[in-house]
């Protein structure tokens, strides 16, 4: 058991329970063509994101780290009318293909993409008072994770949902000198959330066709 069973189970979890979509299998398609790297979430995970979100009602939603948009697509078609997402990303090339993809969804409306670094726009968010977002997903480059937390801290309404991926990075939070800046920001990340009153957190160890990796689950207090 290994990579290629993880990868032939996610093939029949997504063939069981994620039903084929012309604006989400478009998008991946797109994608590949466009030679983006294949690191958007996997169908179940992208399916796992939108359950998410209806489950906690979200009305505003944040993303950090868009790529082609595909987990925005997910999570976008999650918002009830009147909802709104926004979602950042640094790459001028993959926002574009990003704003192609929402558009073939229909979500043109629904989603605001602004480009540029995360931090720098999630400090103008919360200088906007563009919060209280309802959930906010943290996927961008690794490292920064802990920055990103912390911003979303701000941004995030009491009762609201932080969800952060590619937390475990194939063991290597847990491995004693790793040069992984990625790894070493998860570990950064673990400990602030695990110190930081009025938050409750948790880690899922995940495998799939994406590999070894994990996600953490943030519940902010009151509401
Ligand atoms: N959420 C997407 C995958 C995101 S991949 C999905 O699952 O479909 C991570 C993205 O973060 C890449 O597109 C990368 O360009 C972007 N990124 C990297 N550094 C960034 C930064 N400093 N600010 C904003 N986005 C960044
Ligand atoms: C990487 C980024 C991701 O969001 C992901 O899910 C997997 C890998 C990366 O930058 O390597
Ligand atoms: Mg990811």
């Amino acid at each position: 058991m290994g990579p290629e069973t993880w990868t032939a189970v996610d093939d029949y979890i997504t063939g069981q329970l994620v039903e084929p979509d012309p604006a989400l299998d478009g998008a991946l398609d797109a994608s590949r063509q466009a030679g983006l790297p294949p690191i958007h979430v996997a169908p179940p995970q992208g399916k796992f994101l939108h359950l998410l979100a209806r489950i906690a009602g979200a009305r505003t939603v944040l993303e950090v780290g868009t790529l082609g948009g595909y987990s925005t697509i997910w999570l976008a078609r999650a918002l009830p009318p009147g909802g709104r997402l926004v979602t950042l990303e640094l790459d001028e090339g993959h926002a574009e293909l990003a704003r192609a993809n929402l558009a073939a969804a229909g979500l043109s409306d629904v989603v605001e993409l602004r480009v540029g670094r995360a931090t720098d726009a999630l400090a103008a968010l919360d200088e906007e008072g563009a919060g209280p977002f309802d959930l906010v997903f943290i996927d961008a480059d690794k490292a920064s994770t802990p920055t990103y937390f912390e911003l979303s801290l701000k941004l995030v309404r009491p009762g609201g949902i932080i969800l952060v991926d590619n937390v475990v990075r194939d063991g290597a939070l847990v491995q004693e000198g790793t040069g992984d800046e990625g790894a070493l920001g998860m570990r950064r990340f673990h400990e602030l959330a695990g110190h930081r009153q009025g938050v409750q957190a948790t880690t899922i160890q995940t495998v799939g066709v994406k590999g070894y990796d994990g996600f953490t689950l943030v519940l902010v207090d009151g509401a």
